[in-house]
């Protein structure tokens, strides 16, 4: 059964990617996931200030921050520093066969552009650009900041040939303009959604707190909804994220045309090994609905080619509660 898929012109031999974060910051870890199954890896983000090797005192102070976060971005900085990060590639690339996708956590247009020709000599396979800036100035508007996103998109394709992929929030006014917008700026693929950092409030002391860092199973939903609208509207790769958990989800985001799902939360509560539960999902799967390679099955429901797509569109329960289809 061949469960080989192509995202941004490499070949995996299976849809599950490892996404970006602690679960890809060493060699062994990686070989651990390339033995369970996996078919790529995203490593751990380097991060815009990370690359510029600026302090963060500036951004803690400007962010009311304690001193004990302060201490932990200086330990986080000694630990993953950018040359460090290039060591990881290519020990990386020479232990294992499966892809090595580089990360960056980004926000603007700067020198640390550079940087990412760094990653392609070091043997990154593609580059993933993880931009995430939210807007608390009243006076920066839409536009500015999505002219923000096109610039680092031109910047980045401009200094490396390899694969570009963006992950993104689903925070855009109009979501397929953007990635139509990226498309036209020759992005090799999207990451259907990134999951942030929760706000929360301690109502006993009372304080600002975290929220979970973990998806939950049923957070897939709004990935599901945009990949399945957009993977037959733009020439280019989706790959989904937060909230598989389970195989049958990594099949509903596969059918909906990702041509491969990230796993993050589910990994890190049920260790690499899950992976191998994955699979043998996928498998089971195919083998029951009689497909002998994997291709055959992405994107089939599609907005592109399913019967009855409405219901990619369809935000409002009018229609649900009065039975009308
Ligand atoms: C502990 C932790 C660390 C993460 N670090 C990064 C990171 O460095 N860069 C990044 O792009 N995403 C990072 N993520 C987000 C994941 O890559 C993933 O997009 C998100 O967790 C949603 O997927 P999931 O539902 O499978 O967890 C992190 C997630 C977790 C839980």
């Amino acid at each position: 059964m061949d469960l080989s898929t192509t995202y941004l012109g490499l070949r995996l031999k299976t849809p599950f990617i490892v996404a970006s974060s602690e679960l890809t910051d060493s060699v062994e870890k990686i070989m651990q996931h390339e033995k369970n199954g996996a078919g790529a890896v995203v490593l751990k983000s380097m991060f815009e200030e990370q690359i510029l090797a600026e302090s963060y005192t500036s951004a803690i102070s400007d962010m009311n921050e304690s001193p004990d976060a302060f201490d932990y971005i200086q330990q986080y900085q000694a630990a993953h520093s950018a040359e460090k990060h290039l060591k990881l590639i290519e020990e990386a690339k020479k232990s294992v066969s499966i892809p090595i996708i580089a990360s960056i956590n980004c926000v603007s247009k700067s020198k640390w552009i550079d940087y990412t020709k760094s990653l392609e000599t070091a043997g990154a396979d593609a580059i993933e650009l993880n931009i995430s800036f939210l807007p608390t100035d009243m006076n920066i508007t839409g536009e500015e900041i999505e002219q923000r996103y096109i610039d680092i998109v031109q910047a980045v394709k401009q200094t490396v040939k390899i694969p570009v992929s963006l992950k993104l929030s689903p925070w855009f006014s109009s979501l397929p303009n953007m990635l139509y917008k990226f498309y036209i700026h020759k992005i090799d693929g999207f990451v259907l959604f990134n999951k942030f950092y929760h706000t929360d409030v301690n109502i006993n002391t009372p304080e600002l707190s975290v929220g979970s860092i973990f998806s939950d199973p049923g957070d897939f939903h709004h990935s599901l909804r945009y990949i399945g609208l957009m993977s037959g509207a733009i020439k280019a790769d989706f790959a989904a994220s937060t909230g598989i958990h389970t195989p049958e989800t990594a099949i509903k985001l596969l059918l909906a045309g990702a041509k491969a799902v990230e796993l993050a939360s589910i990994l890190y509560k049920k260790g690499s090994e899950y992976l191998l539960v994955m699979k043998e999902g996928l498998e089971k799967w195919m083998e029951e609905k009689n497909y002998s390679s994997l291709e055959e099955a992405i994107g089939i429901c599609s907005f592109k080619n399913i019967k009855n797509p409405n219901g990619y569109s369809r935000i409002q329960f009018m229609k649900y509660f009065a039975k009308i289809q």
